[in-house]
């Protein structure tokens, strides 16, 4: 079975692989659309890389086109009734959870963006650590709530042929798929999330449980360079100065490898 995603994610982080003995198939690029958390992510991840200068808007093609405006994170507007979902999904429980908390994670991540950028203008960074967390936290919560959103739907839904075949490769059928991802959801610890993902590397459809979600991460984001500061990566030559190994690692950093994947991942409808 071809691997119809995995060329084009690859191509979007810039890690394209062989894939030349895969049959894609360019019809099916729609597959982007159908549900993997990766593909709908995209969307969120455009509005984090900044201005608006015309490019092809991945948040319209990712279902996530009402969630940044104008500069700004919104709240977008549920793509159903907040009584659609019911018996389910009763009405009261969604238009909580949309209008106090989602909405509560949308002015929290538009309050701290603001106060990091106050931050870089006056280049006082004694609160990164906290601005930091806070940033993952709202960031996270704006993002998965978007997702979730959509990812409910009045009645159901089958799943789609092109999902169904990755799940049968990577899961081994659809149950199986539906049943990991439904028993890590059960068995989060505390607060959190099961999350479909799509790994670009590997090309592969993931299960995944999200422990709360702020861990100074934010779900949906492009990783476009990264410095290790685990132990492992500067121990033995700095020991106990993680600054020293930081400073010098910024002397290394390929600024450019950043601007490839920036370009691939805003380039891609
Ligand atoms: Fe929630």
């Amino acid at each position: 079975m071809a691997w119809v995603f995995s060329k084009k994610i690859a191509k979007r982080f810039g890690l394209e692989r062989d894939v030349s003995n895969m049959n894609i198939k360019t019809s099916r690029r729609n597959a982007l659309k159908v549900g993997t958390l990766a593909a709908l992510s995209f969307g969120a991840y455009r509005s984090f890389a900044g201005p608006n200068d015309g490019s092809v808007s991945l948040r319209q093609s990712t279902l996530l086109s009402d969630a940044f405006e104008d500069g700004k994170y919104v709240l977008p507007k549920l793509p159903y009734d907040y009584n659609a979902l019911e018996p389910l999904y009763e009405q009261r429980t969604l238009k909580i959870h949309h209008q106090k908390h989602h909405a509560g994670y949308v002015k929290g991540l538009n309050r701290t963006l603001e106060k990091l950028s106050q931050a870089n203008q006056t280049r006082d960074y004694s609160s990164i650590k906290a601005l930091s967390r806070a940033l993952a936290f709202h960031g996270s919560g704006h993002i998965l709530h978007c997702l979730f959103w959509h990812s409910m739907k009045p009645g159901g839904s089958k799943v789609p042929d092109e999902l169904s075949d990755a799940m049968k490769r990577d899961f081994g059928s659809v149950s199986a798929a539906r049943m990991q991802f439904a028993a890590a959801a059960k068995a989060v610890e505390a607060s959190g999330w099961a999350i479909f993902a799509y790994e670009p590397i590997g090309g592969k459809l993931l299960v995944l449980q999200a422990e709360k979600h702020q861990n100074l991460s934010i779900w949906g984001v492009v990783p476009l360079m990264v410095c290790d500061v685990w132990e492992h990566a500067y121990y033995l030559q700095y020991a106990n100065d993680r600054g020293a190994w930081v400073d010098n690692f910024m002397k290394l950093a390929n600024w450019e490898f950043a601007q490839k994947r920036l370009s691939s991942a805003r380039s891609k409808v």
